[in-house]
């Protein structure tokens, strides 16, 4: 805890959102979001089936100075020195978009003499949920995002243990893979829940992922082939077909991810932990919302989800990170926050084989 409020702007720009944030820490805890402002590069992308880094990266110069400025109006801080901090994702994602971020965070820390602090991406999502909820120590995260899928077991700031990841796709991938399959147009996350409207989720049998297997990890790439072949014996595809191919798709998502979270909380509560927090952009989808409210509440746990603007990409969770490493650990070394290199990798925990589990971003999401 701090005697006084921290007041930080955070920058986020590692995939294809332009995002700049001022959060204020109160000493009571408490977090004020005082802007958010976010700029999603659609238009960019439209017609690739996915991100191209290249583009997002020079979307990224093109706006991240208006939209830094627009938060820092928006919270009423017409001189950055009033500023605590300045954080920028520093990893991990696409390297052209992270350098973006960092280069111009750490030139208006440079030139108003305030403190540089580089955030991992992760970490952002990973303590999303303190933005608009009043939670404690420690809690289980299932963190689903387009480049991520994991259960980490959060013990404070900076503190976090793994308990399991996806051996190949993460679950965002899937939802872009799938859509983009199907021709629904992209982010595919949304375009196929909007699909699945109406259709019905159990005309396709989909296969239940390392069901067999007692660990905590995730495999998305059998149900992604599964939903190719099923698409190509129905074709032609119908508005209905399409309707009950992303129902049974995203069911299968929303049972694989339940039945690998109940096996986590299994192992923790042991230590007494009763939260389980969902986070990254997959965390929107309200069929994955409800199938886990279901399952946490029968065994009596919490389950804290962020409003869907806070789960996807955005600056307000980046610039709460900067502010909570404030807090716990104080003002990093300028110099040595301004030497920090952009990350393309970048394990939340102390993993020694971050390839095998997903370190980051894997470039296009085509
Ligand atoms: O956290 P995020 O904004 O960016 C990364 O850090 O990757 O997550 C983006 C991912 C994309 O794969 C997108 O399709 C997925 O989140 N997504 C969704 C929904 N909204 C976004 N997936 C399922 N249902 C949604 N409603
Ligand atoms: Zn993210």
């Amino acid at each position: 805890m701090s005697d006084n409020p921290i007041t930080v702007l955070g920058i986020e720009t590692s995939c294809d959102e332009t995002a700049a944030a001022v959060v204020r820490v109160l000493p009571d805890g408490k977090v004020e979001i005082c802007s958010n402002v976010i700029y999603t590069q659609a238009t960019e992308h439209e017609g690739y089936g996915g991100v191209v880094p290249e583009l997002a990266a020079r979307a990224h110069v093109e706006r991240t100075d208006q939209i830094t400025e627009r938060a820092l109006t928006e919270a009423g801080i017409d001189d950055p020195n009033r500023l605590d901090g300045v954080a920028a994702t520093s990893g991990p994602g696409l390297i052209g978009g992270v350098m973006v971020g960092m280069m111009s965070a750490k030139a208006l820390a440079l030139s108003h003499d305030i403190p540089f602090i580089p955030v991992n991406h992760l970490e952002g999502h990973a303590l999303s949920a303190l933005l608009t909820d009043n939670i404690t120590f420690p809690y289980l995260l299932l963190l689903v995002s387009g480049g991520h899928t994991q259960l980490l077991l959060v013990k404070g700031v900076g503190n976090y243990h793994r308990l399991g990841t996806t051996i190949d796709d993460a679950a965002g991938e899937a939802f872009d893979k799938t859509a983009k399959l199907l021709g629904l147009g992209q982010p595919g996350g949304p375009k196929v829940e909007q699909t699945a409207t109406g259709g019905d989720a159990q005309k396709y049998r989909f296969p239940r992922p390392l069901l067999k297997r007692d660990d905590c990890d995730f495999s998305f790439s059998g149900l992604k082939t599964a939903v190719r072949l099923a698409a190509e014996n129905a074709a032609p595809l119908s508005p209905q077909d399409k309707a009950d191919l992303t129902a049974s798709f995203q069911l299968a998502v929303a049972r694989h991810l339940c039945a690998k979270t109940l096996k986590a909380m299994k192992i923790i509560e042991a230590a007494g932990v009763t939260t389980l927090v969902i986070a990254g952009g997959v965390a929107a989808n309200s069929l994955i919302r409800s199938t886990l409210e279901n399952a946490v509440s029968d065994k009596g746990w919490q389950l804290v989800v962020p409003p869907a603007k806070y789960c996807t990409d955005n600056g307000a969770m980046i610039a709460l990170a900067g502010a909570k490493r404030i807090e716990t650990v104080g003002i990093p070394d300028q110099a040595e926050a301004l030497q920090m290199p952009p990350r393309a990798r970048w394990p939340l925990d102390d993993d020694p084989d971050g390839k095998r589990y997903g370190g980051g971003k894997k470039g296009p999401k085509a």
